[in-house]
């Protein structure tokens, strides 16, 4: 476990204060990339580890610059370092061959003028299961663009991932954006990663009923996906390995003989199809401008819920292992999380190796304890709640945003280590212990405000230091349950960081201090150390 000294902690601050708050000048060279040692995936931008503190706009915000314009300085109000906005196939090609990058270019331009990076999703052939953003020449044409069935014969919005000639089109625009994007941001690194489509799958059925799709279903599992299963058996999510074990684990045969003609059968055989789509868009973009890319789900809404209900085929956790054996080009996949089970939708999309990243969440007051905890607990590449733009200036949100963007870099230090922790009040939970090294961090819940959850994180700094921040809870420090002794607080200074370097404010102790330190209802920063002494 390591604890870098307090001089070394300040210069990588001032070097990472630069990076993550966008003050430092982007240097050419490498463009974002994702790094996976020491424990945990990083995304590196100048050379630094980036934590996105992001939020994403709505759908049709990003279609006008002027639309966006006075949107900026609110979003920088937030104290957000990211911003998630879309690209739509329809406005990038509207007509064949033609492309437009005034959006791009200006969204581009306006990130950088107010310091703010961007993650750009592109909104192609898939945006909520639909085919809306497709441009009019593609809408229009069903027998070159041929339509996903849900019955045999009847034509839907929704585009079919079959049909190689959209494949080709979208992966062509995609592409040509991706292309642009090195002509105007390889060296300045504004854009950090790429959504590919977004909330794929088919709805409300378990998969296309098309001529295209029966004829594929008809096919041997392609060698490919058999061989990932065979190779990774053992580790296989398993809601994805209980379906294959419905054959007894057939290695040849068609999709029905080895994962079967039932709804879960039917959403491997889309998640393959639909993954593969997605992955050669992703490769064909990469060809131009190799940015980390990764696809978000629409989850499963409930428990035993039946693919078809949820976009079946679609970035789902339990066809994880299906989205990585189709689409290499995928660095990852992420959920976005409207729903009450925060905590374990974390859990099930950390599964085998996959980082954490939130692109889309609820923007209601619980939004930055879950960022605390996204970040403080999974160590995730970041977290953005959707339709930011709704949000005044002087939401809570950008409270807590700020204390993070103010520790950020001393974050970057520890991802990965078990120096740092987070957590977050799950319905009545009242209390829980964390294990920080030489001592035990005993955290109770408590809020001013009956109903107002509590949640934060902790760094140590060093054996006996401890960053500590959030809101609506209590703390104190213990020995570790098989050692005796008593803890007791050195010293307590609230502060903040300036720069990357503490400015220590007022030395807590007495009634601001007590045997538990209270957090209260407003995020601020403690600097404490502790000390142990024995009992006899
Ligand atoms: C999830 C989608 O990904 C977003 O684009 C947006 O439609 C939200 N749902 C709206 O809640």
């Amino acid at each position: 476990m390591r604890y870098p000294n307090l001089i070394s902690w300040m210069v990588c601050g001032l070097l990472l204060g630069a990076a993550i708050s966008g003050r430092g000048a982007a240097v050419a060279g490498k463009a974002p990339r994702l790094d996976h040692t020491g424990g945990a995936t990083r995304l590196m931008v100048e050379g630094q580890p980036w934590i996105i503190l992001g939020g994403e706009l709505h759908n049709s915000s990003s279609s006008s610059l002027d639309y966006l314009r006075p949107i900026w300085p609110r979003l920088k109000s937030l104290n957000l370092n990211t911003v998630i906005a879309s690209l739509s196939w329809e406005l990038v090609e509207p007509e064949e061959g033609r492309y437009d990058f005034t959006l791009l270019d200006g969204i581009v331009e306006a990130a950088r003028r107010h310091e703010l990076k961007l993650v750009l999703i592109w909104f192609g052939t898939w945006k909520n299961t639909d085919g809306s953003y497709a441009p009019g020449w593609v809408k229009t044409n069903l027998v070159r663009f041929p339509r996903c069935q849900h019955r045999p014969g009847v034509n839907t919005t929704q585009f079919s991932a079959f049909a190689e000639a959209t494949l080709a089109a979208d992966a062509r625009a995609f592409a040509a954006v991706m292309r642009r994007l090195r002509e105007v941001d390889g060296q300045t690194h504004t854009v950090l990663m790429m959504q590919v489509e977004n909330e794929a799958g088919v709805m409300p059925v378990s998969r296309d009923r098309s001529e295209l799709a029966e004829e594929a279903h008809r096919k041997p599992v392609p060698e490919e996906l058999m061989n990932y299963l065979k190779a990774h058996k053992a580790s296989l999510i398993p809601e994805l390995r209980a379906v294959w074990a419905s054959s007894n684990y057939r290695e040849s045969g068609t999709w029905s003989e080895v994962f079967g003609d039932t709804p879960a059968g039917d959403e491997v055989f889309q998640a393959w199809h639909i993954a593969r789509f997605i992955g050669r868009v992703a490769e064909a973009g990469k060809a131009e401008y190799p940015l980390p890319m990764y696809a978000n789900a629409w989850l499963v809404q409930q428990r035993g819920q039946e693919p078809g209900k949820y976009p079946s085929g679609g970035p789902v956790a339990k066809v994880m292992d299906v989205w990585r054996a189709a689409a290499p080009a995928i660095d990852f996949i992420a959920p976005d999380i409207y729903l009450e089970d925060f905590k374990n939708i974390c859990a099930e999309y950390t599964q085998s190796g996959n980082p954490l990243f939130i692109p889309e969440a609820s923007r209601d007051e619980r939004a930055g304890l879950r960022a605390y905890y996204a970040i403080g607990h999974h160590h995730a590449l970041g977290f953005a709640p959707f339709g930011i733009d709704s949000l005044p200036a002087t939401n809570v949100l950008g409270e807590h945003y700020g204390v993070l963007q103010q520790l950020a870099p001393v974050l970057a230090n520890h991802l990965g280590q078990k120096t740092l922790r987070g957590f977050l009040q799950y319905r009545d939970e009242r209390r829980l212990e964390l294990d920080l090294g030489d001592y035990r961090a005993e955290i109770e819940y408590r809020s001013e405000d009956p109903g107002r959850l509590g949640g934060g994180l902790l760094i140590a700094t060093a054996p006996d230091t401890f960053l500590i921040t959030g809101v609506n809870y209590t703390i104190r420090f213990a020995m570790p349950r098989e050692k005796s002794g008593q803890v007791a607080w050195l010293t307590i200074d609230e502060g903040v960081f300036r720069h990357g370097q503490w400015v220590p404010g007022r030395r807590l102790n007495g009634d601001e201090a007590g045997y538990r330190l209270n957090l209260g209802p407003r995020p601020r920063i403690l600097l404490a150390r502790v000390y142990a002494f024995p009992e006899k």
